[in-house]
């Protein structure tokens, strides 16, 4: 109960953070080896590169336990839009706010750096309704669908903000 009613604190982690990061991320079961693998990379990146780095973090702490993250960075090529990597719940806390909370604070944060546009790119694979409902629930809006983009039948959804 302390936790729970305990206020979300986003901020941006330090490379000690990197082991309880890629723990969440390995217990979150939408996320493949694969996906944990992924965002080991750009963890990496981020904390050898600092502030030169391409990819940027958040986490979101209760009572000092990080209970969720986000990767976001510029998209290549482009005047003013970034990309949405990851954003991660942990397992046992999901559906209390944290993911919209981390999404709001990725907004700012892509608007501080003078960003327009936002994309998010997620699987339409069954398992990923819940979070299709997420971005749709937060005012993100459907863009464009791929059809057998991941693989047959597992079609990409393009999600956008503007910003
Ligand atoms: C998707 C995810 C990030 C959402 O974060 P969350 O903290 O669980 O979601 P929140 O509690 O912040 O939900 C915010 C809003 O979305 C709605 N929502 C969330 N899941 C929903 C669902 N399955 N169906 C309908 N609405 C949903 C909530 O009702 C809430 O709306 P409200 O503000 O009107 O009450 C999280 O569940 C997660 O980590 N999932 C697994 C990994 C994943 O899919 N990551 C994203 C792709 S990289």
């Amino acid at each position: 109960l302390a936790l729970s009613t305990a206020a979300l604190e986003i901020g941006i982690p330090t490379p000690p953070d990197g082991e309880r990061l890629l723990e969440l991320a390995r217990r979150v079961k939408l996320f493949s080896a694969e996906d944990v693998e992924t965002i080991r990379e750009l963890w990496t990146e981020f904390v050898t590169k600092g502030g030169d780095s391409w990819y940027h973090f958040l986490i979101a702490r209760r009572g000092g336990e990080m209970l969720g993250f986000a990767c976001y960075g510029r998209r290549a090529l482009t005047e003013s839009t970034w990309d949405f990597y990851w954003l991660g719940v942990d397992q046992n806390a999901q559906g209390q706010g944290i993911g919209k909370v981390l999404l709001r604070e990725v907004k700012e944060s892509v608007r501080q750096h003078g960003g327009r546009l936002l994309l998010i790119e997620t699987a339409g694979k069954p398992e990923f309704e819940p979070t299709r409902q997420f971005y749709l629930h937060t005012g993100c809006a459907l863009e464009a669908r791929i059809r057998d983009f991941y693989a047959p039948g597992d079609d990409l959804f393009i999600f956008t903000v503007r910003l």
